[in-house]
């Protein structure tokens, strides 16, 4: 089966070509970061235009590198929640549009459970051996932890009271005077010969005893504070930013990255004692981090779990998790109608 997904939730323009939910034909991603670089941040209304603008000719170019034509495709799969309000209808008016005209069925699929497919995206590991398991997004618009007994069966354990990793990795880069987005900025300049993640201690928040929750803004302020000094009176830094020398500047990225990835691990440890669980599935921008992936893989291997990280380049928004998962949708012979609704928010 023959799947075309469509995602446009944030600042990703992307079309693909899955074939029974595994097998990616083509993904093709037209990312804006160039456009919402000069803001620091995605502008909502700038990325809904450069979606109307891209969407055919990444959905052509989607379906021609595929080496198929529209009318092989057997089912149109759009990401319609959650996201940008205006950014979704985008990829949902095309794909009611397409679903339509070549008389196949449309297949709306949530975002944030996507991210979770896109560790099977190209394997062929059979889903009694994934479930139960626990999925855990970390992402520009996401932290959260779920007991998963099937890729449409979740049950939320924990998710952020305040901002994403992603977009606490994003502020710290500003902070540090990095360019957007600043996750991979941050992690290369973590990495950098010298850099001593152990130079700053900045807070990994706990919320309590039991809490699954994240929290990431007292540790971007803890940074904030590390660059600039605690503010004064009229509340005036007493350092810019100019006065952050080079190695300073790595330390501080690795601490903070260290500070990140002890939170997020802290939390699963928790989650784990839970219940039993087969693998750890993981998707969203952030697990596209050096050290996130490697710590995961230290902390699966001494639990004895499975851990299911996704190909860097499905790491990031993309429309072959949209499509995989829609497989998995209408295997168990769902499907959506043209009254298939956007929505900004996670719950239907
Ligand atoms: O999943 P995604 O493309 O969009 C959302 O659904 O939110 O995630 C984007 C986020 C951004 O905050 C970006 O800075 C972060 O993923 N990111 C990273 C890395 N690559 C992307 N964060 C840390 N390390 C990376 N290597
Ligand atoms: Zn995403």
């Amino acid at each position: 089966m023959l799947v075309l997904g469509i995602e446009s939730s944030c600042d990703e323009t992307a079309a693909a070509v899955v074939r029974d939910g595994r097998e990616v034909l083509t993904n093709i991603v037209a990312s804006q970061h160039e456009i919402h670089a000069e803001f620091g941040g995605v502008v909502p209304e700038l990325a809904s235009r450069a979606h109307a603008e891209r969407i055919t000719g990444v959905l052509q170019e989607a379906v021609e590198q595929a080496g198929v034509t529209l009318d092989q495709i057997d089912a149109v799969a759009v990401g319609h929640r959650p996201g940008l309000i205006g950014a979704l209808l985008v990829g949902v008016s095309s794909a009611k549009a397409l679903s339509w005209s070549l008389g196949v069925p449309l297949v709306g699929v949530d975002h944030i459970r996507a991210h979770l497919w896109a560790g099977l995206l190209g394997s062929d590991l059979a889903l009694d051996n994934v479930y139960p398991a626990l999925g855990l997004v970390v992402s520009g618009g996401h932290s959260s932890i779920f007991r998963m007994t099937g890729p449409n069966d979740l049950e939320l354990l924990g998710s952020t009271i305040d901002d994403a990793i992603g977009e606490a990795y994003d502020k710290a880069a500003a902070i540090l005077g990095l360019g957007h987005p600043g996750g991979p900025a941050i992690d290369r300049l973590a990495r950098e010969p010298g850099a001593d993640d152990r130079a700053v201690d900045l807070p990994v928040s706990r919320l309590g005893k039991e809490s699954l929750d994240f929290s990431f803004s007292g540790l971007k302020t803890a940074l904030l504070y590390a660059v600039r000094g605690v503010p004064g009176p009229g509340g005036i830094f007493p350092r810019t930013i100019d006065e952050l020398d080079p190695s300073r500047k790595r330390d501080l990225a690795a601490s903070f990255q260290r500070a990140a990835c002890r939170a997020v691990l802290f939390k699963l440890e928790r989650a784990s004692q839970t219940g039993a669980f087969r693998t750890l599935l993981v998707g969203g921008g952030v697990s596209a981090n050096s050290k996130l992936r490697n710590d995961l893989k230290v902390w699966t291997d001494r639990i004895g779990m499975n851990l299911i990280l996704p190909e860097m380049s499905y790491c990031v928004d993309n429309a072959a998790m949209i499509a995989g998962l829609a497989f998995d949708r209408l295997q168990q012979g769902q499907a959506d109608g043209l009254e298939l609704r956007a929505s900004p928010s996670a719950t239907p």
